[in-house]
This record gives C-alpha cells, sequence and structure tokens, in this order.
C-alpha cells in the first residue's frame, strides 16, 4: 500500500485502473480473459503506476449484459475462475500495493438468480415477489404495463410472466434488459441480503465497491407514470423529477452502506455510478454520510472543447467542495466510446454510433495524451480504463454476428453498442491473439489485424509511446505534491485555452484552440514534443513550473 498519511484516506487522490476481467487476459486459454490471467499481469498494472485497480463484475452470470446480471453475488464466474483465484487476486494485489474495488450490481439480480425464479414459482402476494418490483397490469386482462416507464436499453421497462398455471399473470419492472429484473429496495431481505454480500467480500480484503446504477435503487410511491421529454430515450429531460431515477429514498440505502463499511475502518470506500443531472444532484450521492466519491459523467462525456469543460471542472468543484468529497475525473470506460476515437472526430462526438463522421486517430491520439496530462493536474482521483494506456481505438467494425451488448440487440441494431471499447488487449506480437490468449486461440471478440504496433511489447521499446507516456505521467502526478492537494486556481489565457495553478509552483496550459499559444515557466512533462519551450501548439497540454 502507498504510505498515507492519516489524514488523508488513499482513495481522495487515487489513479484507478479498471479492468474488464473478460477482455483483460486469458491465463487459461478459452479466449476469455480470467482472474488467472489479471494476477499473472498484475507487475504490469503496477508499472503502470496506479493505487488500485477496479474489476467489473466477476461473479456468476448469464452475461447478458456484460457480467452486470448477477446470479450469485458469493461466487466467481466459472470462466473467470474459482473464490480461490479472487482471494489470491486479492492477496496478489495486495502484496504489489495495489487497493482493489470490485463492482456491487444491486439495482437488479439476474432473471436467473434462485430469487427470481423462486419468485416467478411462488407467484403474486408472495413474499419472494416482494423481493423484486411485481405489479399487475392494467385494462380487462392485465394486459396494460402497470406504467410508462421505460428501460435503460429502450424498450418498455417491465416484462409479463406465465404464472404457474400458464396464464399471463404480473408484470416486473427491468429497469435495463428483462434479463435484469430489478430489486424491491423497500424490502427489508434485500437490505440485509446486500449488508451481508458486503460484509462477504470486505471480510475477503476487498478495498471498497464501485456501486451499479446507484440513482435506479429507490422508485416513488406508487410508481407513477414519467413525464418522459420525447427525445430522452431513458429518463425525463430534466432528471430530478423522473419517479425511477435519482428518487430521494435512495440515500436511506446510502446512509446503511456508510455505516456497514465504517465498521471496516476508513479506508475502505464506495464509488458511485451515478449518472444524475449535474453536478449538485451528484454532491448528495457523496454527502459525508454517504459513499466517499462518485464517477464524473459530465466530464467523461464532454467534448474537446475549453469552455465546456471549465463550466464542468468549476462546477464539480464548486458542487463536491462544500461536501468534503473529492472529484473524481475518467475519459473512458467499458460503456463509453474509446476517448481517442471520440477525439478523433470533429465535434468529438460520443456514444457508440458514428454518426458518419470521420474519425482522425491520429488528431484523436494527439488530444488522449493531451487529455490525460489535463485529467492528472486535476484536484481529486483519476479513473484509466484498461487499455487506453495503449492508445487502442475504438473498434468500430466488429462484424455484427460478434456484438452480444443488449444496447445493440435490443435496439434491432440501431445502436451498435457497447462492444467496440471492450476488445481482448493486446500484449504482443504480430496477430491476434496478441498474447492475451495463447497463440491459436480464438478470442471472444477479434482483435483487428492490425494492432501489432499497440501491444504491451511493442510500446515497452518506443521511448515515445503511449504506454511510456502515461506511466511518466502517473508517476510525476505522484511525486508532484502540488498535484496532491484539493486546490486550483484558474489563470487568465487565450480563448480556446485553459490556465490553472496547482499549489505553489505547477501550472497546466491546455491547448484546444487553432492557434500556437504562448507559454511561460520550466517544461515539467508536455504532451508534445516542443520546439520551443515559449509556445504551445493546438491539442496539446503542458506541466510548467511556474512559482
Ligand atoms: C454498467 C453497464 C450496465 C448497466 C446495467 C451500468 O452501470 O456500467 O455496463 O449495462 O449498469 O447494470
Amino acid at each position: 500500500m502507498t504510505n498515507q498519511s492519516a489524514r488523508t484516506p488513499w482513495w481522495r487522490d487515487a489513479v484507478i485502473y479498471q479492468i474488464y476481467p473478460r477482455s483483460f487476459a486469458d491465463a487459461d486459454g478459452d479466449g476469455e480473459g480470467d482472474l488467472r490471467g489479471i494476477t499473472d499481469r498484475l507487475p504490469y498494472v503496477k508499472d503502470l503506476g496506479v493505487d488500485a485497480i477496479w474489476i467489473t463484475p466477476w461473479y456468476p452470470s448469464p452475461m447478458v449484459d456484460g457480467g452486470y446480471d448477477v446470479s450469485d453475488y458469493r461466487d466467481i464466474h466459472p470462466s473467470f475462475g474459482s473464490l480461490a483465484d479472487a482471494t489470491a487476486l486479492i492477496e496478489a494485489a495486495h502484496g504489489h500495493g495495489l487497493r482493489i474495488i470490485i463492482d456491487l450490481v444491486a439495482n437488479h439480480t439476474s432473471d436467473q438468480h434462485p430469487w427470481f425464479r423462486a419468485a416467478l414459482a411462488a407467484g403474486r402476494d408472495s413474499p419472494e415477489r416482494r423481493r423484486y418490483v411485481f405489479r399487475d397490469g392494467g385494462g380487462p386482462d392485465g394486459s396494460i404495463p402497470p406504467n410508462n416507464w421505460r428501460s435503460a436499453f429502450g424498450e418498455a421497462a417491465w416484462t409479463r410472466v406465465l404464472e404457474a398455471d400458464g396464464t399471463p399473470g404480473q408484470w416486473y419492472l427491468h429497469t435495463f434488459a428483462p434479463e435484469q429484473p430489478d430489486l424491491n429496495w423497500e424490502n427489508d431481505e434485500v437490505r440485509s441480503e446486500f449488508d451481508a454480500i458486503l460484509r462477504f467480500w470486505l471480510d475477503r480484503g476487498v478495498d471498497g465497491f464501485r456501486v451499479d446504477a446507484v440513482p435506479a435503487m429507490a422508485k416513488r410511491a406508487g410508481l407513477p407514470d414519467a413525464d418522459y421529454d420525447d427525445n430522452s430515450l431513458f429518463a425525463a429531460a430534466e432528471w430530478t423529477d423522473n419517479p425511477h431515477w435519482d428518487v430521494d429514498e435512495v440515500h436511506d440505502i446510502l446512509r446503511g452502506w456508510r455505516r456497514l463499511i465504517e465498521e471496516y475502518g476508513a479506508e475502505r470506500m464506495f464509488v458511485a455510478e451515478a449518472v444524475v443531472n449535474g453536478p449538485g444532484r451528484l454532491a448528495r450521492y457523496v454527502r459525508p454520510d454517504e459513499l466517499h466519491t462518485a464517477f464524473n459523467f459530465e466530464y467523461v462525456h464532454a467534448r474537446w472543447d475549453a469552455g465546456q469543460l471549465l463550466r464542468i471542472i468549476d462546477g464539480t468543484l464548486a458542487a463536491l467542495g462544500p461536501i468534503g468529497a473529492p472529484p473524481t475525473w475518467s475519459l473512458s470506460s467499458h460503456d463509453e466510446t474509446r476517448h481517442l476515437t471520440r477525439f478523433g472526430r470533429p465535434q468529438a462526438i460520443g456514444g457508440h454510433d458514428p454518426e458518419g463522421a470521420a474519425t482522425d486517430l491520429v488528431l484523436g491520439a494527439r488530444r488522449a495524451r493531451a487529455a490525460l496530462l489535463l485529467t492528472l493536474a486535476l484536484p481529486g482521483g483519476a479513473y484509466l480504463y484498461q487499455g487506453e494506456e495503449l492508445g487502442l481505438p475504438e473498434v468500430e467494425d466488429l462484424p455484427v454476428e460478434v456484438l452480444q451488448d443488449p444496447v445493440f440487440l435490443r435496439s434491432r441494431g440501431e445502436r451498435r453498442g457497447r462492444d467496440g471499447c471492450r476488445v481482448p488487449l493486446p500484449w504482443e506480437g504480430g496477430a491476434p491473439p496478441y498474447g492475451f490468449s495463447a497463440a491459436g486461440t480464438t478470442t471472444w471478440l477479434p482483435q483487428p489485424v492490425d494492432w501489432a504496433a499497440l501491444t504491451v511489447a511493442a510500446q515497452e521499446r518506443d521511448p515515445r509511446s503511449m504506454l511510456r507516456f502515461y506511466r511518466e505521467a502517473i508517476a510525476l502526478r505522484r511525486k508532484l505534491d502540488d498535484l496532491r492537494g484539493g486546490d486550483l486556481t484558474w489563470l487568465p489565457s487565450p480563448d480556446g485555452a485553459l490556465a490553472f495553478r496547482r499549489g505553489q509552483e505547477l501550472v497546466c496550459v491546455v491547448n484546444l484552440g487553432d492557434e500556437w499559444i504562448g507559454i511561460e515557466g520550466d517544461v515539467v512533462l508536455c504532451s508534445v514534443r516542443l520546439d520551443d519551450a515559449r509556445r504551445l501548439p493546438p491539442d496539446a497540454t503542458v506541466w510548467l513550473h511556474s512559482p
């Protein structure tokens, strides 16, 4: 563990590396990543210089939604390994001085979870059904869904079941896919089960939990219709009056969890996935008696634009500062088009469905380097998604037949989905599987044939590679005291640029404009090679020593 003074828990300014286990490294040669693959590669993660790893769901699951449909919260998906492998991974991570965060999917289970199977069998008004959100339908034959709620994947959020006698019966709620029935968090059995699940993993040494879809967990009493703005696929446009998202009662659950985790000391933590309407709503999730930190989706989704980024950074700091919670910053995840591709599009268009915009990957890589130095210069924590340190682009031409994301499958192909950012990592060699699996193995998603230059081995040998740049930047961030506090002071900057001071002597300048700009100070690190240390070219960031 890195030595943390007693007053600053590690999670306040940690750099955390997100691992999507199915695509990180495959030790048993079945073409899918596994926990032993992660354990074997921990030296690589350690060499990156990060403080912790976040592993997305590793539990048994039908994998309808990449593991976010959990059928047993106290075991490991057989494709990933065993509980013993998980224990070995936790111990090995700690041995490398890395903390380990796992994913807690508490809003819903898989429809194959024993609880849901029991709910189907037990029939209406049963204690088993009360663990989920079952309701009778409307109309003379109950064939109208209980309300107008929509799922995150674009369809109705209700599915009707057949009762044990084969007749059409009640409907159950699923905020996401039908294979992900929502739990009823007003139910005491649900609350005590998840307290037990938290303890199960805390007792096994995990250092924290990334909590999935937090704002979904409470629903407004009576389940009234939502007032959707027709353009919003999922939630009421203003998002503060949505009966199934960001409802105040969710905070009762979080306060209970905070009390529980504090029994394990100040070094265990929660990070919330809370996509809500602005930093003011987000701040509610990280109050001192709730979760410790939260992802910053406004920053994740920001375009490469100085004005927008300034507003987002400023707004985040203004909202979280009074709460005392550290902000976090990230550019990519398993849910987002990889930012190297996004930033290679004229307006950094996000989403998984390129709107025909041509992608300039050279520009994208240049901006990705600049964005990393911006991200690591900001106060608080930073999350890196596996493969961004290799400069991986989104794989946008996966054959349709290999796509598995419910976003694709449930939108009848209108939305391409997230598989393109989940392609197995390239480690070495000149052709697939690039050392991800044993030679000759077919990986669960095909890797591009032109990734030889992107492998870890190739980039280890190249002093100017993205990998070497990430290592240098993260190492410097750890060394520079000016980057460890919570302060940020904006400085005057030309149009299209951002400039701010951290601590006493460090200044970060980001040029997002089209013109070169003047800079002053001694260059500490720059995202591009500078021929003239007094001028910063477009799409570049520099850290300056400037007392
Ligand atoms: C996860 C997604 C998942 C959804 C439903 C999100 O938090 O990051 O990958 O599809 O929750 O569990």
